[in-house]
């Protein structure tokens, strides 16, 4: 029996081998809308994508078909959608253009396609879900659970809901769909539903709410079921931003529960939200804040999400009026937790205090072990990092509270982990635990936007890798939903600036097409009917002013998002809001086309110096306000050209050029120097290609002069920071951009490493060389902007650059320097995995490339002569053109 097995195993093997053979091409990773198999999407016409992979070099796709069925069948009557072959090579955000998607149903779909080989390869079958698509699918109410007269300005206990309900039978499938006013947290008979967390997530909710689609077919069972739900204030009625804020979007919280039961005779049971739930304020959950943390009571535990708990004192919810035409499904991914890390030591501070450091600056929370008595408190504490003396240091959250009180019910050990706050730290402080506290009571969660790892990246210098590892963590941390200038103190806001300056470095290391698409409707939905761009999206400030490089993310970010993703449609959403912006700074300028009003917040935590010999290098508001709109009118311009309408490219063209002229004669002396001499100032200028082609050498001398001056420091800010290297690597001085990086002294990347950093901070000097702080009103050491420098890295280190949007056409273009005898990196584009890696030894340059099916790229080797060049190609029968090696899909070697 058992040497059959063998046999028919290695048979098996030696079929499927050959069979893999005369299959060299297979389609991975088939997704619509950017996922794989969706629940509760809502785009009328949604879009395929799928990835070629193929055994073979110079592969393209020849032709595609997609099927879309009722069934998996895909025939007759259950054919929904049949492209018929399409000669085509488009294999990224394909329109779906079959009949009406209807609410709530479930489509099936596949794709085949042929390539250039003569090879055909179809896709698995994969399945989507489309979510309510009406206001009038929400069938359910709208229902507030709290009684009149609280306090409006405190934190309330967070409010209990539930509902009884009969399964009459075998339950074939089950969805809920879920939106509120404030986070919910649902179970179903005693089990929590889903994983997403601080759900429905933070958009403009004046504008528009998500809500969120669930299978919950497993959790149901025949007979008497119950759904629970708790209600956390969270972004719409708890803290946010400063002097004790609260209720930004209204006072009360409110839940919208729609669940669809099938069963097997086909039949359907809908159970939503109305007045004959129950309510109670008597919950475990004392106080969920997220700044101030929680305040949980085990003692009040109860099972109220299970069918018979005793809901007599229990009052019914009211039911309100809140429209419905103004839910959404997400965009982007949920928050999720992600992964989990152990503490790395526990130890007694000098004040005497029980400390665990977590090694790792997180954003999250921490899961804890405890057991004693009843009725005993314990407290939590975060914070990002140790004082002088090696206390621990909170002052930098400034009213932010980030602590965790849980009162023991007593007897076993009892686990517990917030759900309605979050907290960024490194290490957490205990107090008044029962029992000498263990490193294994406590595991760190970290929590963020659950979006997939895109890039990598790793080069042979140590200090280099940490600071990627920071980028990586500065991102992490701050993608909770919203990209957000910090999150751990009284602030934690979807910073614009910090945003536009971190997006395009945020697209190596994840994919945020989602998360970014997510955001922009945001902020077309924050921006004010004058077309300014508020500081902050969502718009929790309410402020009206809009502040150069700040607002600009309405320009900046969606030309980002479109040359990563070559999303269309993306960017005809966002074009009317880059539009709008433009025309406000235009209207503000005038004739001038100099922009000198309003306020700005100018090259933000720039360096400023305290040797005499220097000028101090600040860069004028107005200087850098006139760059920016230039900037936003050419990117407008580009956005118009996408988009085929060439008229308006034209005349955004012609508004570039007319502020470039006024820059020009404003802000240049006739030799070619800036009014500002600073480092930003020559950044902006040469960035945007604000200068005349003769005055750039001599610009990029004045450049690098004030960084030789500098000793090689950098004293740019949030503005000038993003562009700093890539002025250099673009005009020939890449040894300078190097130089700059390698840096270990402040200001520079290396220096927060140095200082044993393992996020970015907000400021150069966070902490001094002798263990002080920075101003503690303005010190959070989870910042990513100045992060910004991951995407030179990428594409400069590593040379992964961009020749069509989306990565159809790639350029490699590696730019060894620095001591760095190596580098690798791989990046997940539309089209599959991009890879460059180089390594220099003994003189001798080792390169190699992957690039992906369907794609085509250009390699630009360094350190080779075009001898060299054409000599390198000829041996592997590769063209060159304008000294650059034309290559198709396939993995490249070259050694000179
Ligand atoms: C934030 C920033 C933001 C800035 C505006 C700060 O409080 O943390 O990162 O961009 O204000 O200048």
């Amino acid at each position: 029996m058992k040497i059959k097995l063998l046999v028919l195993a290695v048979l098996q093997t030696v079929f499927l081998g050959v069979f893999a053979q005369q299959n060299p091409l297979t389609i991975e990773q088939p997704k619509i809308e950017y996922q794989t198999n969706p629940l509760g999407i809502d785009a009328p016409a949604p879009r395929f994508s799928w990835k070629l992979h193929s055994l073979k070099k110079n592969t393209t796709q020849l032709s595609y078909q997609i099927l879309v069925g009722y069934s998996e069948k895909m025939t007759g009557k259950s054919l929904v959608w049949n492209s018929e072959e399409v000669a085509s090579d488009a294999s990224h955000l394909v329109d779906y253009q079959g009949k009406t998607l209807q609410s709530r149903r479930r489509y099936f779909w596949k794709v085949t396609v042929k390539d250039n080989h003569g090879n055909e390869a179809s896709s698995a079958t994969q399945f989507f879900e489309m979510g309510q698509l009406a206001p009038a699918d929400w069938t359910a109410q709208w229902i507030e659970p709290e009684k009149e007269g609280f306090d409006e300005k405190k934190m309330q206990p967070v409010p209990l809901l539930r509902k009884e309900f009969v399964s009459k039978g075998k339950v074939v499938s089950a969805r809920l769909y879920v939106s509120s006013h404030g986070l919910n947290e649902i179970e179903i008979n005693g089990k929590r539903v889903g994983d997403a967390l601080l759900a429905p997530g933070w958009t403009a909710y004046q504008s528009h709410i998500q809500y969120y689609t669930y299978d919950v077919t497993n959790l149901l069972k025949v007979g008497p079921n119950a759904i629970g739900a708790m209600l956390g204030d969270g972004w719409y009625r708890g803290f946010l931003a400063w002097e004790n804020n609260r209720n930004v979007y209204g006072k009360r919280l409110a839940l919208l529960a729609q669940l669809h039961v099938r069963y097997a005779n086909g039949s359907e049971q809908i159970v939503g939200t109305d007045n004959t739930w129950r309510a109670s304020n008597d919950g475990p959950l004392r106080q969920a804040d997220i700044y101030m943390g929680e305040t949980y009571d085990a003692r009040l535990e109860k099972a109220y999400s299970t069918a018979g708990f005793g809901d007599k004192i229990w009052w019914n919810a009211k039911v309100q009026d809140y429209p419905k035409n103004n839910l959404v499904a997400p965009a982007g991914p949920p928050v999720r937790r992600v992964e989990e890390i152990k503490p790395l030591k526990i130890f007694k501070t000098p004040a005497g205090e029980t400390v665990l450091d977590m090694g790792q600056n997180m954003v999250g929370w921490v899961r804890f072990k405890v057991k004693g008595a009843a009725g005993t408190t314990v407290k939590i504490n975060h914070a990002e990092v140790l004082d002088q003396k090696g206390n621990f240091y909170t002052a930098n959250l400034r009213t932010a509270r980030c602590e965790v009180n849980y009162t023991l019910k007593g007897g076993e050990v009892e686990t517990y982990e917030p759900r309605f706050t979050f907290m960024g730290f490194r290490y957490v402080r205990l107090t008044n635990w029962p029992n000498e506290p263990a490193l294994d009571d406590v595991v760190g969660v970290v929590i963020h936007s659950d979006m997939a790892t895109s890039g990598t990246f790793a080069c042979s210098s140590p200090l280099l890798n940490q600071l990627q590892h920071n980028i990586v963590w500065g991102q992490k941390g701050n993608f909770v939903d919203v990209p957000t200038d910090c999150p751990q103190r009284d602030e934690r806001l979807g910073w614009t600036g910090d945003a536009q300056a971190f997006a395009r470095t945020a697209a190596f290391n994840k994919d945020v097409a989602g998360f970014f698409a997510k955001w922009l409707r945001d902020l077309a939905a924050d921006q004010k009917p004058n077309g300014v761009v508020p500081f902050v999206v969502p718009d929790a400030l309410r402020n009206d002013i809009g502040s150069a490089g700040w607002a600009d993310v309405a320009t900046i970010v969606p030309v980002d998002m479109y040359n990563v993703y070559a999303d269309k449609r993306l960017l005809a959403n966002q074009y009317p809001s880059m539009k709008k912006w433009t025309n406000y700074v235009r209207k503000e300028a005038g004739e001038s086309h100099l922009w000198r009003s309003g306020f700005h917040f100018g090259d933000w935590l720039s360096y400023r110096g305290q040797d005499v010999l220097f000028s101090e290098p600040v860069t004028d508001n107005d200087f850098i306000a006139t760059a920016f709109f230039a900037h936003s009118a050419q990117l407008t311009a580009q956005a118009a050209l996408v988009l085929g309408k060439v008229q308006e490219a034209v005349a955004y063209g012609e508004l570039y050029e007319k502020i470039k002229k006024a820059f020009n004669q404003e802000y240049v002396t006739p030799s070619g120097r800036l009014v500002c001499n600073t480092q930003t100032a020559y950044v902006l200028a040469l960035h945007f290609d604000l200068l005349p082609d003769n005055l750039r050498p001599q610009a990029v001398e004045r450049l690098v002069a004030d960084i030789k001056a500098h000793k090689d420091h950098l004293t740019t800010g949030f503005l000038g920071t993003p562009y700093l290297c890539h002025v250099l690597t673009r005009f020939g001085k890449n040894d300078v951009a190097y130089a700059l990086l390698n840096q270990e002294t402040y200001p520079s990347w290396l220096y927060p490493v140095k200082m044993g950093a393992t996020t970015i901070w907000e400021r150069w000097d966070g902490i001094k060389p002798d263990g002080s702080f920075q101003d503690v009103g303005m010190n959070s050491y989870n910042h990513y902007a100045y992060g910004a420098i991951g995407d030179w890295m990428y594409q400069n280190m590593t040379g992964i650059q961009l020749g069509e949007a989306g990565y159809k056409k790639i350029i490699f273009a590696p730019k060894p320097g620095g001591g760095i005898s190596s580098a690798k990196a791989t990046y997940e584009s539309p089209y599959g995995t991009i890879v460059s890696e180089w390594k220099i030894e003994n003189g001798q340059t080792k390169l190699s490339m992957g690039v992906p099916a369907n794609t085509s790229a250009q390699i630009a080797l360094p350190n080779a002569s075009p001898e060299r060049v054409s000599q390198l190609a000829k041996a592997q029968n590769l063209k060159v053109k304008n000294g650059m090696i034309e290559v198709g899909s396939g993995m490249y070697s070259f050694n000179y």
